[in-house]
């Protein structure tokens, strides 16, 4: 297959998405933005541990995101020697079985509930399609899955190309993207801890999330049995 470099920024879906954005308002965890990410001061210790269980499992992916991060930066000084390649592997397992799964897990006991309360409360954008804060970080993880495919594509491909050009080419366009990911994943949980869950903290009936709770447990349980 061959993948014109100069056009991929054009078609990558992900690029796409923040061309269509163009002109709007770009947020950093240094600069908040207003509604409807608006950061509500709930404490870790007083969250339901719905909440905490997704917290954590992000302090936890967080060590995974740091030695990518680390490796990344050395693969362009270095190449890839070996403890590089296994940081990256390392990374990308934690992708697939860890991160992956956190974020079905969010969508399925969290944001459905928490959307649907939202807009019971008015909490939602005017005009339809309706939107809450949980829509956009819905499609966060649409976009960090997307994403990540695309580097793990690349530095695959970027080992299999024989011209040395070519080889650095993809290999420059796969750390760029991992760069990327990297601060997008980091943005993701800041939201999620200190707007999202907060949010569900405030407005979710603790007995609400003591159920999906224990729906959520009985799922890791079978599946850790099956
Ligand atoms: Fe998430
Ligand atoms: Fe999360």
């Amino acid at each position: 297959m061959w993948i014109d470099l100069n056009e991929i920024d054009k078609s990558e879906p992900l690029n796409r998405n923040v061309q269509k954005n163009e002109g709007s308002k770009i947020y950093s965890p240094f600069d908040p933005p207003e509604e409807p990410l608006k950061k509500e001061d709930v404490s870790y210790e007083s969250m339901h541990t719905l909440l905490t269980y997704f917290i954590d499992e992000h302090q936890e992916i967080r060590g995974h995101i740091h030695k990518f991060e680390q490796a990344v930066q050395d693969l362009r000084k270095e190449g890839f020697t070996k403890p590089i390649q296994a940081c990256i592997r390392d990374f990308f397992e934690c992708f697939d079985q860890k991160l992956i799964p956190h974020t079905k897990r969010e969508e399925k006991f969290l944001f459905l509930k928490l959307h649907d309360c939202l807009i019971e409360i008015g909490e939602h954008s005017p005009g339809s399609p309706i939107q809450t804060g949980v829509t956009l970080l819905e499609e966060e993880h649409i976009g960090m899955i997307q994403m990540g495919a695309l580097i793990f594509n690349f530095f695959g491909l970027s080992s299999r190309l024989k011209g040395q050009e070519a080889q650095l080419q993809v290999l420059d366009l796969a750390i760029e993207k991992a760069t990327q990911l990297v601060e997008s994943l980091r943005l993701h949980f800041l939201r999620e801890d200190t707007v999202l869950f907060p949010l569900a903290q405030k407005h979710l009936k603790s007995h609400e999330m003591t159920t999906l709770l224990e729906k959520m447990s009985q799922t890791i349980c079978d599946k850790n049995i099956l």
